[in-house]
């Protein structure tokens, strides 16, 4: 693995890593909102985000190399609406998705095809991700202030599987 592929990865865990801090933070926004719903959907996601990390992770130690930690920046959620919060997932997603991008871009002009290989399952999570944040802001849309509406879809997020369903942290479509 070249120099350029193995810090583009070591830095992809720590952005893994920080997503799931910054969907942790989401998790207490939507506690301190009263959707506990919406709060257990972001920790079922930091949980996924975690596990995206550990797979680039084992990925390093896979091909000999060893990763380097850095300190987690974490951006602050303002409390407002819970659709703010969900635009504020879609951004992060729509973020990482570049960060995949050009790590894949890297890859790609290393010739380094195992890592090819594993950038493409990002890839293709990264249109899941960025979907499913899509699809619950615009049921949020829908809603309005419609606190009825807003309490059923709470009610949904909450349906979601995944936390301590899976290990390491895989998360509900890991
Ligand atoms: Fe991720
Ligand atoms: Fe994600």
């Amino acid at each position: 693995m070249s120099s350029r592929v193995y810090e583009a990865i070591n830095d992809q865990v720590n952005n893994e890593l920080s997503a799931s801090h910054s969907y942790l933070a989401m998790s207490g926004v939507c506690e301190q909102l009263n959707f506990p719903g919406a709060a257990h959907w972001f920790r079922v996601q930091s949980e996924e985000e975690r596990g995206h990390a550990l797979r680039l992770f084992d990925f390093i130690h896979a091909r000999n190399y060893g990763v380097t930690l850095r300190q987690i920046h974490v951006e602050t959620v303002p409390v407002r609406t819970l659709l703010e919060v969900f635009r504020a997932s879609l951004a992060q997603e729509e973020q990482v998705s570049k960060q995949i991008d050009a790590l894949y871009e890297i890859a790609m002009q290393e010739k380094d095809f195992a890592a090819v290989v594993e950038m493409q399952w990002f890839v293709t999570e990264q249109v899941e991700e960025e979907k499913s944040a899509r699809d619950v802001i615009a049921k949020l849309e829908m809603a309005g202030s419609d606190a009825r509406a807003l309490l059923e879809i709470d009610r949904e997020l909450g349906a979601r599987a995944g936390e301590g369903g899976g290990t390491g942290g895989e998360g509900a479509r890991g």
